[in-house]
């Protein structure tokens, strides 16, 4: 079995996402409501199909604020083929597929930890799971929150510079 079950730390739940996200996964994640749906449906979906496969658990999942029950944020594993250097240290020419964490919170409950929380977490599960040598972590040269939250994890930060955007900076999690 390769699905994720949730995860629990002290002060977040990270579980899959249900039907009855679909309201806060239309703020969180934005977009056309429409396509938001569609990626709802799909994200529901996924878990089981994605096991059925014996793929890795990627996808978004609900980070939920256990005190509340109320959904704060998405994170999850994505794949993610950039050109990062076998030993992780440096980029090539060539592309590899490597896994990434993706994260996001609800502005309101930003600036409490609860990113770095979860992402510690799904990180850890996953280099141990999967005997990952690595995680990874993308983002544009201006999300400072985001490599802020690459730096709390204990990433090692590379400047790819891109293009694509979403490549100017790149974290690396290495297996201890
Ligand atoms: C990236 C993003 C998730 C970061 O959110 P965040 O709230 O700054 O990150 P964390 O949840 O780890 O919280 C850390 C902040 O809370 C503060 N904090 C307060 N209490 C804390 C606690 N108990 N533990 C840890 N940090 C705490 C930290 O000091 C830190 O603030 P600082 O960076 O100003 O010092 C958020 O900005 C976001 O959703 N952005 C839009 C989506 C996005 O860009 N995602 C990344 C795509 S690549």
């Amino acid at each position: 079995v390769t699905d994720m079950p949730t995860l629990l730390t002290d002060r977040v739940e990270i579980r899959p996402f249900v039907r009855g996200d679909r309201d806060v996964c239309r703020v969180l994640l934005g977009g056309e409501p429409e396509e938001r749906d569609r990626w709802l449906e799909w994200t529901v979906r996924s878990p089981r199909e994605l096991a059925a496969l014996a793929q890795p658990p990627y996808g978004d999942r609900a980070l939920v604020e256990r005190a509340t029950g109320r959904v704060v944020g998405a994170i999850g594993l994505v794949p993610s083929l950039l050109p990062l250097a076998p030993d992780g240290r440096g980029f090539t020419a060539r592309s590899r597929p490597e896994v990434g964490l993706f994260w996001a919170l609800l502005p309101e409950h930003r600036g409490r930890g609860y990113a770095t929380e979860g992402a510690r977490t799904v990180g850890a599960w996953a280099l141990d799971k999967f005997g990952l040598e690595r995680i990874i972590a993308t983002t544009e040269r201006d999300n400072s929150a985001s490599i802020r939250v690459m730096e709390r994890l204990g990433m090692r930060i590379l400047h790819h510079g891109g293009p694509p955007e979403w490549l100017q900076v790149v974290g690396v999690w290495e297996h201890p």
